[in-house]
């Protein structure tokens, strides 16, 4: 163990989940498809035909999570409300999609753990895709009035808030690469949606703070990476600035400086009509104030360039055509993501040095092999030592000055891993396909030792 309780930052720990990757019950209640529904029952496009029909059937099992919750001992549950259960059909609000919000947001009061609501995690209502989805601009607005529904409600008993979970790959997985919904495949529709996730982010965050008044804490989760080059070559190492560019600047510039970093612009000006996209006012609205960035993290991303030989598929996100992402170095997750924890102290200190904002990191975690034992129990030694890397390096950040407020481990339980399917588990508590049993894995009994031993050394 690297990670002694009474090292760790004095913070808030916890886990974190998603609304499409657990809850199941895709057709109770009012709900309607969202694009994932829709993406996920369409041939191919997920391994093995997989979809969140019943994912973890969170939606009628939450007692019981909750429960799981309680006994891990966590702080706090990052959580994301679907909007296809709040406003189904875009316009009408659906009270029963709300009160299954109450009852787990009351579950948690009631068990002492404080919610974090992301309000995107990635299940945008079809209906609203089919009116042109996040490559138009009228989606700005619908999410707005989506925060102010769902704030209006819950936002007496939750106070802390995300607008967006990781806009990078809503628009460049989902617009650019299509290997996420709604699974299109045209750069400038992908450059139009990440405009419109970063001015919706800053409507919504306005709508927010208005409804839910002082004391509130609204943020924004990304998922930045520490660029490192493929090789040593000239080449390489300047692939290195544009990629940075198009994964992380991207969104912290205009977010922090209200502007789109000029290498950004130069590399989308080919690809879209930025004049008529970005508008007069757009940068001061997406640049809210941000009381908390939120930063996923699992890998590094290694680029190169094309001229020095590497050959392969660009890095997602429109503009980089004469790049390489190559895969890191061993030793690899079950994903092939390679595991660096150095990775999230890098991250942690630049951004706080660049943009000096409050940074929680609201997901990290890997997916690894979990044979499971009988009656279902998984002993993740390589979990555990992933999560203690991480946790050391985040305990190493804030040593070095970086203003730390929130650790979550992705994820509760083993659950609907988009295009991956239900292969890779990332889970602390094992779910078995069959009949959807919980069990905690070693990595769950490991962190609920960890927090036990922290409350006792906090005191
Ligand atoms: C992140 C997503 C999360 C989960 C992890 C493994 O990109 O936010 O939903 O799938 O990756």
């Amino acid at each position: 163990m690297v990670v002694s309780a009474d090292r760790l930052p004095a913070v808030t720990y916890g886990v974190a989940t998603s609304s499409y990757q657990i809850e199941g019950a895709v057709d109770v209640d009012g709900r309607a498809p969202s694009i994932w529904d829709t993406f996920s029952h369409t041939p191919g496009a997920v391994a093995g035909g997989e979809t969140g029909d019943v994912a973890c059937d969170h939606y009628h099992r939450f007692e019981e999570d909750l429960d799981l919750l309680a006994w891990l001992g966590v702080d706090s549950y990052r959580f994301s409300i679907a909007w296809p259960r709040v406003l189904p059909d875009g316009r009408e609000v659906e009270a029963r999609g709300l009160a299954f919000y109450d009852r787990l947001v009351d579950g948690l009061l009631a068990r002492g753990i404080r919610p974090l609501a992301t309000l995107y995690h990635w299940d945008l209502p079809q209906v609203l895709e089919d009116a042109g989805g996040w490559e138009r601009r009228e989606v700005v607005d619908a999410f707005a009035r989506y925060a102010r529904v769902v704030a209006e409600h819950l936002g007496d008993r939750v106070r802390d808030w995300s607008t967006l979970n990781e806009p990078w790959c809503s628009a460049f997985l989902g617009y650019d690469l299509g290997v996420h919904a709604p699974g299109v495949r045209d750069p400038r529709r992908a450059v139009a949606a990440a405009h419109h996730l970063l001015l919706a982010h800053g409507r919504a965050s306005r709508v927010l703070r208005e409804t839910l008044g002082a004391g509130a804490q609204v943020g924004i989760v990304l998922n930045p990476a520490p660029v490192r080059p493929a090789s040593d070559a000239a080449d390489d190492r300047a692939a290195v600035e544009l990629a940075d560019g198009l994964r992380n600047r991207v969104w912290t510039d205009p977010l922090f400086r209200a502007a789109y970093p000029d290498d950004v612009l130069a590399a989308w000006d080919p690809i879209a009509d930025l004049a008529t996209l970005h508008r007069e006012g757009d940068l001061q609205e997406i640049a809210a104030p941000v009381d908390l960035l939120g930063v996923n993290y699992y890998t590094p991303l290694y680029v190169g360039a094309r001229t020095s030989g590497h050959t392969g598929p660009a890095p997602a996100g429109p503009g980089q055509d004469h790049l390489v992402e190559v895969p890191g170095p061993a030793p690899a997750s079950a994903l092939g993501w390679s595991i660096d924890a150095s990775g999230l102290f890098d991250l942690l200190t630049r951004l706080h040095t660049d943009y000096a904002v409050p940074l929680a990191v609201t997901e990290t975690g890997g997916a690894f092999p979990d044979p499971v034992r009988d009656g279902g129990e998984v002993d993740d030694q390589d979990r555990i030592a992933y999560l203690d890397g991480h946790l050391e390096a985040f305990a190493r950040a804030g040593e070095a000055g970086a203003d730390l407020r929130g650790f979550y481990v992705w994820t509760l339980l083993d659950n609907f891993e988009w295009a991956e399917g239900y292969a890779p588990t990332f889970g602390i508590v094992h779910v078995d396909r069959a009949t959807l049993r919980r069990t905690p894995k070693a990595s769950a009994h490991w962190y609920r030792a960890l927090l036990a031993d922290r409350a006792g050394a906090v005191g």
